[in-house]
């Protein structure tokens, strides 16, 4: 009875990272090539490059690359951490949506996208945070499995 009950607590306790196994590879991806990759794809500049003249490549439609897993990761728990939720996030209830928000694609579509990149980030870890206010705690938290 005893173990019995261990077991339940243990598997109680691994349920939720269990429970997520969205992951870059499997659901990010396919979004991110249909709505991202047309500015953020291997014709776009690396991020350090993207910075030395960030107005002109706004004008091209270009932002930074970010068309691989790692380069993703530079946005969410790398040296921009925080950066993909700030420009993804609906703003809630009376916050204004990032500016990348509206590129998640129409009206259903929109939300359900935000949704998973809210999963895949996790539910908990999904914060918005200038970078330098994201603690190590909160990047703990961040799941973006590959
Ligand atoms: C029409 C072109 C376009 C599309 C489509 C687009 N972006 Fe962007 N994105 C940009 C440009 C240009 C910038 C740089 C200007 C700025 O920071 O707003 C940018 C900036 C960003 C940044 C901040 C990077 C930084 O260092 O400033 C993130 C994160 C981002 N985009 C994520 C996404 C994601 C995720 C998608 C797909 C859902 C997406 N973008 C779709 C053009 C686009």
């Amino acid at each position: 009875m005893h173990k019995l009950l261990s077991v339940m607590l243990l598997l109680a306790a691994t349920w939720p990272a269990l429970a997520n196994e969205t992951t870059y590879r499997k659901h990010i991806r396919p979004v991110w090539e249909e709505q991202c990759e047309r500015c953020h794809g291997a014709s776009a500049p690396d991020y350090a490059n993207f910075m030395k003249n960030p107005r002109q490549y706004e004008l091209d439609d270009k932002g930074p690359r970010m068309d691989s897993y790692e380069s993703l990761l530079f946005f969410v728990k790398g040296p921009e951490a925080g950066l993909l939720m700030l420009r993804l996030d609906d703003g809630g209830r009376d916050g204004q949506p990032g500016n990348m928000y509206r590129h998640l694609g129409r009206k259903e579509e929109r939300k359900e996208n935000l949704a998973l990149f809210k999963k895949w980030i996790g539910e908990e870890a999904w914060i918005l945070k200038k970078t330098g206010d994201i603690t190590q705690e909160d990047l703990q938290r961040i799941t973006a499995r590959e």
